[in-house]
């Protein structure tokens, strides 16, 4: 058992927003940090950690506890495992004679924790070579030297040397007492068809990988001189501590600098990370020569949405990689490139210019992706209508990978102006685009069923959820209506925008949320909006909903005419009406969700004793009550249950 006492210091060592921020992008919300939750996938932040406290909570799927918690759960350590590693990060002695249950014992001895040992020994047995062994000096140290990597940095990295001989690792592990299945489960070492023994990594300068958190969990061996017959790294294999698909290159030495500049520099290789931090750019990461992966790009995304992905200048490489920059757009992030002269690498050009002129060069020749793109394959097409058609339908698919409608829409404005197209064309062809984006369920419609059974199960659908008929009502009222006159003149398009900009009105349903996107492309591009736009529209599931929509002109929802006892006056001032109607039920609505979640809260925070986030949201819920008396007392109308 480990004393309390024991167990407190270490927690009071360890700051939870350190430990945590190794992880999550933490930002100051308050008196709290807050970021985007590591234990579910979210898109706005509802994970906070209050520093006083010494806790962290998630509002969006409720865990909560401190920071040996917190590490338990991310890195699925047991109790003891935790406190231990916390101990050791922040140089709290840990106690000498333990007393370990048998649970905590067989903990201790777990395959990833004998892995990890190992690593650290095998990690300082490689870097000590370099500086002490004299093969090691004269040919590893003197290899980066050539390269014209700074002792500090050969430091920083922890590079290293594997000596050139069968089994010079293999021997110094075994009588080091490390036992022959964690050394070949590691890939530090191998065993030929023969049942013999030897060094993976003979002969070859060490790149070791570490973890996010900074742990040693793999190792890279560079081949020294050019040997088509083997290949030119060596690299660990996967274990239980390293998943290749999961982790970047240098993360662990980018992470205060990305936060910082809240952008990060993409590379490819090793020593293209290591160069740049030589040249004081401290904010970059690598794919490891892979295209990037989903788990790469969500890893990302925690520290920042900006990228700034460095090419090598060779045509080849830089049309394999487009493909892989679209995933990028396709998970949110704003994607920038820098692109290198031909023949040179992020390395090479680091180590040619020197620092200020290769940081100067980095911040001169950044451009963003898309407009990189255009001028790239207009380049390539210059004068062949034909390839230009191409070209167009290239860009248009990259543009529809951006999720948020606002920035794809100034996208399409400047490809128009590049492309020298008309700007509407390009808006068609990105909506045939983005029907490829439906949701699993729309697309086995388009798939299996014709037309008019589409628009049944629309209707069957609208009908099963029937609390969010008002949605819908709403969302015809403005394909019918969008340009009427409401307010001080003001279009009903307009008003409708406004209030979803600002949170006033939302929407649950997923057909629905399609259509107000679509009809806000419209809307910013100031194309008219008619019921024939939706009807005609390449996307059946809305040109089904379109279809449905003018089956019936206009019908006041009986709902609003027993509920609020709506006097029918001539057809326009009905219009509006139940436009205003509508609108209202919908931010009622949307402020009574609001009022649960509050309620929800701060019975959360009560059992949490928390009277800072009891007090605060009790405060939230008195505003979100008020709130709902204007709007019902506003338009005379009663409150719906
Ligand atoms: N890579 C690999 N195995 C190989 C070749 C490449 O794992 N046989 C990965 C490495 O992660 C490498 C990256 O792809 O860092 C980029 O490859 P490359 O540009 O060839 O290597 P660099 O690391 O840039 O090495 P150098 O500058 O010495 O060419
Ligand atoms: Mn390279």
């Amino acid at each position: 058992m480990i004393a309390q006492s024991k167990i407190e210091e270490i927690i009071q060592a360890a700051p939870i927003e350190q430990v945590i921020g190794d992880i999550v992008r933490l930002k100051r919300a308050g008196a709290n940090m807050q970021g985007l939750c590591p234990f579910h996938q979210e898109k706005t932040p509802s994970f906070s950690v209050s520093i006083s406290k010494g806790i962290f909570k998630c509002f969006g799927c409720g865990k909560a506890g401190n920071v040996v918690n917190f590490l338990m759960e991310y890195e699925g350590l047991g109790y003891i495992e935790a406190l231990k590693q916390l101990a050791e990060r922040f140089s709290v002695e840990w106690p000498q004679f333990e007393q370990v249950n048998q649970e905590q014992e067989s903990q201790l001895k777990n395959e990833k924790e004998s892995l990890q040992i190992l690593n650290n020994w095998a990690g300082t047995f490689f870097e000590k070579n370099i500086w002490e062994l004299e093969e090691g000096k004269l040919i590893g140290l003197s290899y980066f030297e050539e390269r014209g990597f700074r002792e500090d940095i050969i430091k920083k990295f922890k590079l290293g040397y594997a000596p050139d001989q069968w089994t010079a690792f293999y021997d110094e592990a075994l009588s080091n007492q490390y036992n022959e299945q964690v050394l070949i489960s590691s890939g530090l070492v191998k065993k030929s068809d023969q049942g013999k023994v030897y060094d993976a990594y003979r002969g070859r300068v060490i790149f070791p990988i570490l973890g996010a958190t900074g742990k040693l969990i793999a190792f890279a061996g560079r081949q020294l001189k050019k040997d088509e017959k083997s290949p030119k790294y060596v690299n660990s294999p996967e274990t239980i501590l390293y998943h290749k698909s999961n982790e970047l290159y240098g993360l662990f030495y980018a992470k205060n600098a990305i936060r910082k500049d809240d952008f990060v520099y993409l590379v490819e290789g090793y020593t293209d990370v290591i160069s740049l931090h030589q040249s004081g750019v401290e904010n970059v990461v690598a794919s490891s020569g892979t295209s990037l992966t989903e788990q790469q790009i969500k890893l990302i995304k925690r520290h920042t949405e900006n990228v700034v992905v460095l090419y090598d200048g060779d045509a080849a490489g830089i049309k394999a990689s487009l493909r892989g920059i679209d995933m990028l757009l396709e998970q949110g992030l704003n994607v920038r490139v820098v692109l290198f002269p031909d023949g040179e690498d992020p390395d090479s050009y680091a180590q040619k210019m020197g620092s200020e002129a290769f940081s100067a060069y980095l911040k001169n020749e950044v451009k963003d992706f898309i407009l990189f793109k255009i001028h790239l394959l207009l380049k390539e097409s210059a004068g062949d209508p034909l390839k230009k058609a191409q070209v167009t339908k290239d860009i248009v698919n990259s543009i529809s990978k951006i999720p948020d409608s606002i920035k794809r829409m100034a996208f399409v404005k400047e490809a128009a102006s590049l492309l020298q197209m008309n700007e509407q064309l390009l808006i068609t062809e990105l909506n045939k685009t983005r029907k490829d984006f439906l949701t699993s369920k729309e697309k086995e419609w388009v798939k299996e069923e014709p037309l008019p059974v589409i628009v049944e199960q629309i209707q069957g659908l609208v009908q099963e959820k029937g609390s969010l008929a008002q949605e819908q009502h709403l969302i015809k009222l403005l394909i019918q209506n969008a340009h009427i006159e409401l307010v001080d003149t003001q279009s009903f398009v307009k008003v409708f925008f406004d209030m979803v900009a600002n949170a006033q009105i939302g929407f649950e349903n997923e057909t629905m949320l399609l259509l107000v996107e679509e009809i806000h492309q419209f809307y910013l591009s100031n194309t008219p909006i008619t019921v024939e736009l939706f009807t005609m529209h390449a996307n059946p599931i809305i040109s089904g909903f379109a279809a449905n929509v003018l089956t019936e002109r206009y019908q006041i929802s009986n709902a609003w005419e027993d509920r609020f006892d709506i006097i029918p006056d001539s057809e326009d001032k009905v219009v509006k009406r139940d436009i205003e109607s509508a609108l209202l039920y919908l931010q009622l609505h949307n402020n009574r969700k609001l009022m649960t979640e509050t309620l929800e809260s701060i019975k959360k925070a009560i059992e949490m004793n928390n009277e800072e986030e009891i007090r605060l949201n009790m405060e939230i819920y008195q505003a979100l009550k008020q709130r709902e008396s204007q709007l019902s007392s506003d338009k005379g109308l009663v409150v719906f249950e």
